[in-house]
């Protein structure tokens, strides 16, 4: 048709602009449709699609290194403890060894314990069995102890050292003093002289020696070089005190950890001036936060995403797992934090 006809005739240019405006008008709706149904699709995909994820990620969480707080008594007050005596429960051994076992069972390799103190509970003498249990029962790779050490007699060593792979003493200072205001002891009882005492023994009774001490306002200026290079520990884990709600933080909290707390800047400093010991392994909030499969009193996995302990069933109750899944582990940030290492005390080549 001729451009000039078509103006020529009014009801073929009223046509015309009808079928413009109703193609206008298709084409608007038709995308919104598209967009919605195509939102839908994506959304009700999505959850599917990320659940399968999240399933499979669930199925193959496997309980690698484990750290079992079965007690929460404690006799000293450090102002920062992010694991406070707010129950005194205590499994039975026999209990404890049924979870001990399903973990093993579950893939476990490393079983650390701690607390708490550890070594308090019937004068460690249920530590002691568990050590034993998980070293020749269950055979496990590596079996450690976290401590304030403040109760560890040489009888202890003689019974059970040979099922211990690891002994980590926490000392925050080397200055008595400092100690004392951060409440790392018992009774004006000198923590260093204890200190020292356990890394002999632990060089005679063949237990590899750790040290773990919590960088905060009270040490973060301190040179712990020579002491650290002297007392030789195979790995000195150098933690950013983290705040936990309903421990060290919030209403409910038994402490008040704020005053402890030193920001990302001051502890990269704290690690720099320390860059020359070579068994330093750092670990800021972020690498400690979620990187640890925590079990509490009634071996339940906490999960600490929120900055609280958040508790799953007990995997006596539901198994390893069901309860895994509600633990919040990243297992990725476990591996970047360097959680994987050599931990059985045989392949350490250790001199004695
Ligand atoms: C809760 S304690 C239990 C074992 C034992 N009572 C001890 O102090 O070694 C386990 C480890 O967590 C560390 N820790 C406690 N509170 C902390 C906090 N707020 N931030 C970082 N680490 C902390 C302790 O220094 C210790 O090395
Ligand atoms: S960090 Fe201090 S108060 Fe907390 S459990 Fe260990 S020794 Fe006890």
């Amino acid at each position: 048709m001729q451009l000039s006809s078509l103006f020529a005739s009014p009801v073929l240019l009223l046509q015309l602009c009808i079928d413009s405006l109703r193609f206008m008008f298709a084409s608007f709706f038709s995308k919104l449709y598209y967009s919605t149904v195509y939102s839908e699709t994506i959304s009700s995909v999505a959850p599917a699609a990320s659940k399968v994820h999240q399933e499979k990620d669930r199925n193959v969480m496997t309980p690698t290194s484990v750290n079992y707080h079965f007690t929460r008594k404690c006799n000293y007050k450090c102002g920062f403890c992010f694991h406070t005596a707010k129950t005194s429960f205590v499994l039975p051994l026999d209990e404890a060894k049924r979870g001990l076992k399903l973990l093993k069972e579950s893939g476990m390799e490393k079983i650390n314990f701690s607390g708490g103190e550890p070594f308090l509970h019937d004068r460690g003498e249920f530590l002691g069995e568990l050590v034993q249990y998980c070293k020749q029962d269950l055979q496990l790779p590596s079996v450690s102890i976290v401590s304030n050490g403040s109760t560890i007699k040489e009888e202890w060593f003689q019974k059970y050292g040979d099922d211990l792979d690891i002994l980590a003493i926490s000392c925050d200072s080397f200055d008595e003093s400092t100690n004392q205001l951060i409440g790392r002891t018992q009774g004006g009882k000198s923590h260093i002289d204890n200190l020292h005492k356990i890394r002999s023994w632990c060089q005679q009774y063949k237990v590899a020696f750790k040290i773990n001490s919590v960088i905060n306002t009270f040490n973060m200026y301190e040179d712990m070089t020579e002491n650290i290079l002297q007392l030789n520990p195979v790995r000195w884990k150098v933690f950013q005190c983290l705040l936990i709600d309903g421990e060290n933080a919030g209403e409910k909290a038994l402490r008040e950890a704020e005053r402890f707390v030193i920001s990302e800047q001051l502890f990269q400093e704290f690690l720099e001036r320390h860059s020359s010991v070579p068994c330093l392994v750092p670990e800021s909030n972020e690498k400690m936060r979620n990187s640890y499969l925590i079990l509490d009193e009634y071996m339940r996995f906490l999960d600490c995403r929120e900055g609280r302990k958040d508790p799953s069933k007990s995997i006596l109750d539901v198994g390893v797992k069901k309860a895994i899944c509600f633990s919040g582990f990243d297992e990725n940030m476990f591996l970047k934090r360097g959680g994987k290492y050599v931990w059985s005390k045989a392949d350490m080549k250790l001199e004695w």
